[in-house]
């Protein structure tokens, strides 16, 4: 199977590789496992005062897929409100790497990752 040419540029300069500190009120933290193949995700989003994402940080242990995907949703959330953000779609990902069919689940991971770091932004605002 051939990677297409962005799969490769984000597996080879994945940006935004890392962690904040997660006692940072302000940091969020989204961390979600693929159960077809064991591969983890963990996404970090910094949200400011008014809901718009300051900065994201992640660290996949996963195929080069899950690598690109995670590396391409962390540039596409900053400077976006977390309305924004939910509506990152799976499917968006997939177009804008050209994943074949099976590695369509890599993608569902980075969005699965948005949305886990985004419940927990929801559980922190409602106390
Ligand atoms: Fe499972 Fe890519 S093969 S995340």
């Amino acid at each position: 199977m051939a990677y297409s040419e962005k799969v490769i540029d984000h597996y080879e300069n994945p940006r935004n590789v890392g962690s904040f500190d997660k006692n940072d009120p302000s940091v969020v933290t989204g961390m979600v496992g693929a159960p077809a193949c064991g591969d983890v995700m963990k996404l970090q989003l910094r949200i400011d005062d008014n809901g718009i994402i300051e900065d994201a940080k992640f660290k996949t242990y996963g195929c080069g897929s899950a690598i690109a995907s995670s590396s391409l949703v962390t540039e596409w959330v900053k400077g976006k409100t977390v309305a924004e953000a939910l509506a990152i779609k799976n499917t968006d990902i997939a177009e804008e790497l050209a994943l074949p069919p099976v590695k369509i689940h890599c993608s569902i991971l980075a969005e699965d990752a948005i949305k886990a770091a985004l419940d927990e932004y929801k559980t922190k605002q409602s106390k």
